[in-house]
């Protein structure tokens, strides 16, 4: 059945391509902005998340919201005035949302599918990763903790709530794969730290497939893992994106204090072990069109040959 989707973050890397999904699926999609925009079949309406300011008309007629919005966290250093900013765009945006519903007793909304990270999880070695696995302590695990505390919120108003902790996306025309394969595809590649962190990884169709499940699957609440079922470590993923790109791999692994010292805290990005588990969303019936990194990175680089 046709639905009335409210995107936060929809114009964003993975909102961009959900609002496409969601129309090819003949679903009416609205999106929630800092800046006007003419995306063909959406309609934007604008907020000011510091300010407090939301067009009340975004969630007229609108059956599910989903949560993509937040500062990017690759965006620059992590001064403390950028870690309030990556927070604060995720909770108190979606706090604002929950405002005006509170304040809109009449409303329409049923179900907040939202993102969150598996960063949720800190570094967690090579320990198995489930979705009642206890939170990290860093940076990034304390702003994934506070993110689905906010989203949380909603379930006091009878929504639905859905979050997807998302892995390592790789997308062809973007985000991390691009950033990894850059010095690759110059001949400068080589492993991070020890090379034995694992990278839980998900290919951007099986991102926007889950997304689109979380929207449609009106049974599924609670935290998802959003990451394939066959993680692998930092050393394993780029040595097979070297293989894919024909390149060869003769530098010596980066070692993790020249990582702090170039990243500082954000080194943890790149240094943070996460091996999660996909068996959660899979035993809720999803299918992974691309559950292993050999078939994921021959369909991004076929994509990229043509
Ligand atoms: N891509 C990944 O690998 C990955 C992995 C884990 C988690 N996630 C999470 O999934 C969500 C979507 O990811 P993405 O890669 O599509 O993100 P993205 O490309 O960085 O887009 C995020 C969107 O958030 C909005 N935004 C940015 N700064 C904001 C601010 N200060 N206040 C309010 N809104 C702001 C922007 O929309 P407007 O300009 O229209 O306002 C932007 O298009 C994010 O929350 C991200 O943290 C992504």
């Amino acid at each position: 059945m046709s639905k009335h989707i409210l995107l936060t973050g929809g114009t964003g890397l993975i909102g961009g391509k959900l609002t496409e999904a969601l129309l090819n699926k003949g679903h009416r999609v609205s999106h929630l902005s800092r800046t006007p925009s003419t995306h063909h079949g959406v309609t934007t309406f604008l907020w000011d998340v510091d300010k407090g300011q939301i067009d009340e008309a975004c969630i007229n007629g609108v059956d599910t919201i989903v949560h993509l919005a937040g500062a990017n966290i690759a965006d620059g250093r992590w001064t403390d005035a950028r870690k309030k900013e990556i927070i604060e765009s995720r909770t108190k945006s979606i706090a604002l949302v929950y405002k005006l519903l509170k304040a809109k007793p009449q409303h329409t909304v049923k179900a907040v599918v939202s993102a969150s990270g598996i960063s949720y999880y800190g570094d967690k070695g090579d320990e198995l990763l489930t979705e009642t696995s206890a939170p990290g302590t860093d940076f990034l695990a304390s702003c994934c903790l506070q993110w689905e505390h906010a989203v949380n919120m909603g379930e006091s108003l009878g929504l639905r709530i859905v979050k997807f902790r998302t892995g390592v996306v790789l997308d062809a025309n973007g985000g991390a794969l691009t950033t990894l394969a850059k010095p690759i595809k110059l001949g400068f590649g080589a492993t991070l730290g020890t090379g034995k962190q694992w990278m839980a990884w998900i290919h951007e169709t099986d991102v926007i497939d889950m997304y689109l499940y979380g929207i449609e699957n009106e049974q599924l609440t609670g935290e998802y893992n959003m990451v394939a079922p066959n993680p692998v470590t930092n050393k394993q993923l780029t040595k097979a994106v070297a293989k894919e790109l024909h390149k060869p791999l003769w530098l010596p692994k980066v070692p993790s204090f020249a990582l702090q010292l170039l990243l500082g805290e954000m080194s943890t990005v790149v240094l943070s072990s996460q091996k999660a588990s996909a068996q959660k969303i899979e035993a809720s019936g999803f299918k992974f069109k691309y559950p292993t990194l050999m078939w994921a990175l021959k369909e991004i680089y076929a994509q990229n040959d043509s």
